[in-house]
């Protein structure tokens, strides 16, 4: 075997221990939030040191070391930064952490926040169902979730309230960070008077919306779990339902993942429903926001989230995410003639959908 040969297979050795062990990244970040280390950092004003930081913490002393190597995993990984600083002139320069802009995401009481989202995507009963996958290919469930807790997620969240409500608020969080284009959605929503939020969790976005346009009455459609003790309010109204039973009319009904969860045939039923909802007076439309996967426009990372939600989307519920000539065909065999996509919420594109 040639040198060069050696060096690619030790090369491949290298790509595959890295995803081997992705998980060891994921659960570690889930460690650095559960211990609450990025509001810590916050709360301390400036960059702090490791001896800081484990008294903040309020560890066990003999976890110094190991609070060290959890955080260069964590400045590896882009979610802290270290610099070097020297506190009086006599000290030696020690090295102290930061915060960077993904962990200032991750800050308890702050807005917009993801710690939510960490917390319920990385909770057990999220994380449990990869273990089956395999045997589920073989298997008859619908889903590996089902295999592992032999039930769908939706009944699982009516039936854990715990876990329900972990879920709801990580949904809740996600739907947070709208608030930060709100201003340039303004021509997508004016001119609605009403507005149905099919799928739309406790609220969130239907929050930010009447804020926005207060001249826009939403009601949000959900599962009774989800809405079951929310209050209405002048603008927002909330209904215990099913959407593949029946959506109240409205000028525009809105789909924020909720359509990624479902397959093709569940699709087609509830953009269908929609289409009778809404009117053909030129005013009426529909709202999706969800993920286009455009693997030739987009960076490798997106794209690498975006594929990790397909595979989410395999794994806990029956759906998929999908690129723009999927969403056209289901857009068109539900009865619309045209849509217009505008990738605006990150990872996620709006997409106007029209009779
Ligand atoms: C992925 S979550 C999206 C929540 C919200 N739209 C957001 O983006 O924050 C999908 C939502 O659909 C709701 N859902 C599932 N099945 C439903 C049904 N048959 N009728 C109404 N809502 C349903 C779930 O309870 C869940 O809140």
């Amino acid at each position: 075997m040639g040198s060069n040969e050696a060096r690619d297979l030790f090369q491949a050795q290298t790509h595959l221990y890295k995803h081997i062990f992705n998980f060891a990244s994921s659960m570690s970040l889930k460690c650095a939030v559960q211990l609450g280390i990025p509001d810590v950092i916050d709360r301390h004003g400036e960059p702090i040191s490791l001896p800081e930081l484990v008294t903040a913490l309020q560890l066990h002393p003999d976890k110094t070391g190991y609070v060290q190597r959890l955080m260069r995993l964590m400045v590896h990984s882009g979610f802290f930064a270290t610099i070097h600083v020297c506190r009086n002139q006599d000290e030696e320069e020690e090295e102290a952490y930061d915060l960077t802009t993904s962990s200032r995401l991750l800050l308890k009481d702050k807005v917009p926040s993801m710690l939510p989202f960490v917390t319920a995507m990385l909770d057990p009963a999220l994380t449990t169902p990869w273990q089956f996958l395999g045997n589920w290919f073989c298997g008859n469930e619908v889903t590996p979730f089902e295999t592992a807790h032999g039930m769908g997620l939706w009944e699982y969240g009516h039936k854990n309230p715990g876990f329900n409500r972990v879920f709801n608020e990580a949904m809740a969080s996600d739907s947070g960070m709208m608030n930060l284009v709100i201003k340039d959605c303004k021509p997508n929503f004016e001119g609605l008077s009403s507005l149905v939020d099919v799928g739309g969790g406790t609220g969130k976005v239907a929050r930010i919306l009447c804020e926005a346009f207060p001249n826009l009455k939403c009601t949000v459609l959900e599962l009774p779990q989800v809405v079951a003790n929310l209050q209405d309010s002048a603008n927002l109204k909330f209904i215990a339902g099913d959407m593949f039973h029946a959506i109240p009319p409205a000028d525009a009904i809105l789909l924020k993942l909720t359509l990624h969860a479902l397959s093709d045939e569940e699709c087609l039923k509830v953009l269908k429903k929609c289409r009778e909802a809404i009117p053909d007076n030129g005013k009426g439309k529909v709202i999706i926001i969800d993920i286009v996967i455009n693997e030739e426009g987009d960076e490798h990372e997106s794209t690498e989230a975006k594929l990790f939600f397909d595979m989410l989307m395999m794994v806990v519920v029956t759906g998929r995410e999908r690129r723009e000539k999927e969403w056209e065909k289901l857009i068109l065999e539900a009865g619309f003639s045209k849509y217009q996509i505008t990738p605006i919420f990150g990872l996620r594109s709006l997409i106007e959908v029209y009779p």
